[in-house]
């Protein structure tokens, strides 16, 4: 299959194991999903539903296998797991397929990020505690991924409040470019970065930045700085981003979302799509979710301008997930306008 016509943006009813089976490898940056978790709910038909732990995650890591195959060498998987308690003890069943899965060698484990439930289903239990977290485990295929933290929870976390849109961020070094000696390409490079960065200060992602353009400003000196240099020297410009004193951690505060109209049991929240769609992927990147569920996934990747391809074996979950996507805004504007 080609690129031209791997699926985007669309949601796919039927058995994910068959349908991910006719994607070629390394076709999708990001994997994102929410299985169905063990003996918890009857979805009609498919996973989660089998007699014995075992066979559920034998299921779950075939699936997950293929899954690796599909993401591309820099790309990330990302599986949100729940719990399931039997004769009075926790089952782990969440980590036993984290260790099932780093075990295949074909994964390492980046982060167990947890999602704190701000608004878990309120349980009188006396002799233990309400469950009000679910880990969502982040894989990777290689060292090498993609990965934007100066993007992830840029609300929660920010170091200030975002600077309004200031006319003035950056006015200097756009002078500079114009007055330099760098080549036109060059130039019109270093507009394009110095747009990015100003961006991302008025989105509050960093505190600030310099830029230094070739015979205009003093060349770094070596050991930390000789990629600056290198850059410089290469590309006519270097940036330093300046980040503030916020700490990204692996957690994620958000409560459970309830959707007016939509029967579906079991919706993850779109913010922590989102959250992870900024950390891990690029504008117009592919992402799958093979239990597309209700659509959030795709809700999240509508909004964020990033490629979505959706399974799941209930057909009446696809059509409300497709109406649901249909009728959510696309949000994104990038730089350079709307994303192709
Ligand atoms: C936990 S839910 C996903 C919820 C989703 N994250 C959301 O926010 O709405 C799991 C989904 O997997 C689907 N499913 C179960 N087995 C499947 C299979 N073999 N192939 C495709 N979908 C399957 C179920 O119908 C269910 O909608």
């Amino acid at each position: 299959m080609t690129d031209s016509v791997l699926p985007r943006d669309q949601i796919l009813c039927g058995d994910n194991l068959e349908l991910i089976r006719r994607l070629p490898d390394g076709c999708v940056q990001l994997v994102i999903t929410s299985p169905p978790y063990f003996q918890q709910r009857d979805y009609g038909a498919g996973m989660g539903n089998e007699k014995h732990l075992d066979d559920y995650l034998d299921n779950l890591l075939r699936l997950f296998c293929e899954c690796v195959r599909v993401v591309t060498p820099d790309g990330s998987l990302v599986f949100n797991l729940g719990d399931k308690y039997e004769n009075s003890s926790l089952l782990l069943v969440p980590y036993r397929f984290a260790i099932a899965a780093t075990e295949t060698g074909l994964v390492n484990l980046v982060n167990s990020v947890t999602w704190v439930k701000k608004n878990p289903t309120p349980r009188q239990f006396r002799r233990r505690l309400v469950n009000s977290s679910e880990p969502f485990f982040h894989f990777v295929k290689s060292d090498a991924y993609f990965y934007n933290l100066d993007a992830f929870m840029v609300s929660d976390n920010a170091p200030k409040k975002p600077r309004t849109k200031s006319t003035n961020v950056g006015k200097r070094y756009f002078e500079l470019i114009d007055q330099s000696d760098l080549p036109e390409e060059a130039k019109r490079n270093a507009r394009l970065a110095l747009e990015q960065v100003i961006q991302e200060v008025h989105r509050g992602q960093i505190a600030g930045f310099r830029m230094k353009i070739r015979g205009l400003h003093a060349e770094p000196f070596g050991g930390q700085d000789g990629g600056r240099q290198i850059q410089l020297e290469k590309n006519g410009f270097t940036i330093i981003r300046i980040h503030g004193n916020t700490l990204k951690r692996d957690v994620i505060e958000t409560p459970v979302e309830s959707i007016k109209g939509l029967k579906h049991p079991a919706i993850y929240p779109v913010k922590i799509v989102e959250e992870f769609l900024h950390l891990l992927t690029r504008p117009s990147d592919v992402v799958l979710d093979p239990f597309i569920g209700s659509g959030s996934t795709a809700v999240a990747c509508k909004k964020l301008g990033r490629r979505v391809i959706g399974y799941d074996i209930n057909p009446e979950y696809c059509e409300s997930a497709r109406k649901r996507v249909a009728e959510t805004p696309s949000e994104t504007l990038t730089l350079f306008g709307n994303t192709p």
